[in-house]
């Protein structure tokens, strides 16, 4: 056998290989993150710098975004995070997201057998139990470092000094201005009062001080989460609740509790991805299209090619299928994720895409006779078309990776944008809007436009199907050794922008930064559409795709991607907040 020898040139090339994904972005020796506001971003840095690990920065990061971002996170609401152990190579992932009060019903939000737009997306009635206290101090508790008070430091300062009104809280707030001025609390927090002297969208600039909020950060900081779940806060939300209609209830708070489970786990190119289970659909849709598109390109997907794009938009679309037939909380209905992950399984769903030709939605799964609407409302009272607007989906996402190689996922929402637009009287709690995660009526589209099934149907105690998609991807060489990590908000988009990220790094070899700043394209089955971002498509290549079927919709930019990659060679990190949006990609020297 001939000994392989390394010639000059081989050297160089694979020096070049190795250099390649970091071309554009700044490294990092230390710990670096992303987060959707500068703020929230210097917060997980600060406890980086006194020494603390990625949950001590995920977890003050995550409170900073519940003061300065509260049109898509905090405490009133819940999410996901994974959490990697670099000493251990272990990986655990905690579920903080809402569930259904107990008096919930499965037919709370139908009056004659038709969804009431607006019950489950505002005010009192919209409200789920909330999680997000629970399972961020949870997090501190058993993985951080530093004290709580400490980690919870930046929040405390940002509620009580203020954070300026940008050019994203002015257009959410605008979404949102009906819904806010329904509760006078809410009004007097978000609004501010303009030339006539009503309560309106602040000018950008004004500052949004919350020392109510502030004071309940020092309770938790003090306290912990008990005053939360059963004392005087927990009092205070209840009542605001019961007074506008809604059934949550001090038991429903004293009896929340986070759930473990262990992490979904697929694979993409010899890399190893550890993702959310359900009750998230979207790590399962992560590892299902990666794993179909590895079969039918395994030599990796090409750029903007219009016959990979198809097969993309293929493979989504029957996933979005499978999200109807049999997602819901695990807990509740039997998910049959053994075979729904199988090699087989996956090889059969690549195996059914028809090359040349788009399938039609109806025709893998007929939409349900007669439905019809949404459950958002539009100001006249009547349905607003939530397919239309992808960019006004929120929920945030933190990405870490400390200088040791711990890393954390975060993924957290109040879902849509200022959650319920109720706040709990005198503590500057905004509550979650989270049960219109369920399916009020099997057919009809939620606020992201999402159709779910019967397994998602409401039920006291039940958690509602998220598509939160907080990912870690592992390096080829080691598998232990997180190279990415993941996440954006978007509704019904997460999982394809998460998938995006992750292909334009492994198969296009792009920078994180630039694999964060691509155009994106999404299906979820239904409306059977193609959406497709400012800079998604050339022309030449939406036509070839409209030959072959499908109806592409162009829409505004969607997602805020938060990513932090992990050079297995160099260990050197990079971050990249998404230019989407107003977040900020930090780092130690
Ligand atoms: N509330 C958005 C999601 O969980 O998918």
């Amino acid at each position: 056998m001939r000994a392989h020898r390394k010639t000059w040139w081989s050297v160089a090339l694979s020096l070049l290989v190795v250099a390649m994904p970091a071309w554009a972005a700044r490294p990092y020796r230390g710990g670096a993150v992303a987060t959707a506001h500068p703020m929230a971003s210097e917060a997980a840095l600060r406890m980086l710098d006194k020494g603390g690990n990625a949950v001590d920065a995920a977890v003050a990061a995550a409170f900073t975004l519940a003061v300065v971002g509260p049109y898509h996170s905090g405490l009133g609401g819940g999410g996901f995070a994974l959490v990697h152990d670099a000493k251990t190579s272990g990986t655990q992932v905690l579920d903080f997201r809402e569930v259904a009060p107990k008096a919930a019903t499965r037919d709370m939000y139908l009056k004659d057998g038709q969804v009431v737009p607006g019950l489950s997306t505002d005010g009192a009635t919209s409200v789920a139990v909330p999680g997000a206290v629970a399972g961020y101090l949870e997090l501190l508790e058993k993985h951080g470092k530093l004290p709580r008070a400490v980690v919870l430091q930046p929040a405390i300062e940002a509620a009580r000094n203020g954070f300026w009104v940008s050019p994203k809280y002015q257009a959410l707030a605008t979404l949102r201005r009906d819904c806010l001025r329904q509760d006078p609390e809410a009004a007097r927090i978000f609004l501010a009062k303009n030339e006539q002297g009503e309560l309106d969208v602040p000018p950008i600039g004004h500052l949004v001080r919350q020392p109510e909020l502030a004071r309940t950060l020092q309770t938790l900081a003090k306290s912990g989460p008990k005053p939360f779940y059963s004392g005087p806060i927990a009092q205070a939300m209840v009542d605001t609740v019961k007074a506008g209609g809604g059934v949550l209830s001090l038991e429903d708070l004293k009896d929340f509790k986070t759930r473990a489970h262990a992490p979904l786990e697929g694979s993409y190119r010899g890399h190893r991805i550890l993702t959310m289970p359900p009750p998230s659909a979207g790590g399962l849709a992560v590892v299902q299209v990666l794993g179909a598109l590895e079969r039918l390109r395994p030599q990796g997907l090409e750029f903007r090619e219009p016959e990979t794009l198809h097969l993309y938009t293929e493979a989504v679309r029957r996933v979005y299928v499978d999200r109807v037939k049999y997602l819901g909380d695990p807990a509740f209905v039997k998910i049959p994720m053994e075979s729904l992950t199988s090699s087989g399984y996956i090889a059969d769903l690549a195996g059914s895409i028809d090359p040349k030709k788009a399938t039609p939605s109806a025709s893998l799964l007929p939409p349900v006779e007669g439905a019809s609407g949404s459950t958002l409302k539009k100001p006249d009272g009547t349905w607003y078309d939530p397919s239309s607007a992808p960019e006004k989906k929120n929920t945030t996402h933190i990405s870490i990776i400390d200088k040791n190689g711990n890393a954390v996922a975060l993924t957290t929402t109040v879902n849509y944008a200022f959650g319920s637009c109720l706040v709990a009287k005198g503590t500057g709690i905004l509550l979650n809007d989270e049960m219109d995660d369920f399916a009020a009526l099997p057919g009809v589209p939620n606020a992201y436009g999402l159709v779910t099934g019967e397994a998602n149907a409401i039920a006291p105690g039940k958690v509602p199907l998220s598509s939160m998609s907080p990912t870690l991807v592992f390096s080829k060489e080691d598998p232990k050794k997180v190279m990415l990590a993941v996440g954006s908000p978007g509704g019904s988009t997460i999982p394809t922008t998460v998938i995006q990220v992750i292909s334009n790094l492994v198969d296009h070899k792009m920078d994180v930064v630039r694999a964060v700043g691509q155009g994106r394209l999404h299906h979820q089955y239904l409306p059977d559409e193609l959406w497709v971002d400012r800079w998604g498509l050339e022309a030449a290549t939406q036509a070839a795709l409209e030959a072959k079927g499908h109806k592409i919709r162009r829409q505004e930019a969607w997602g805020d991607a938060e990513a932090v990659y992990s050079d297995p060679k160099t260990n050197l990190r990079y971050a990249a907040s998404d230019p989407r949006n107003e977040g900020a990609a930090l780092g130690q020297d």
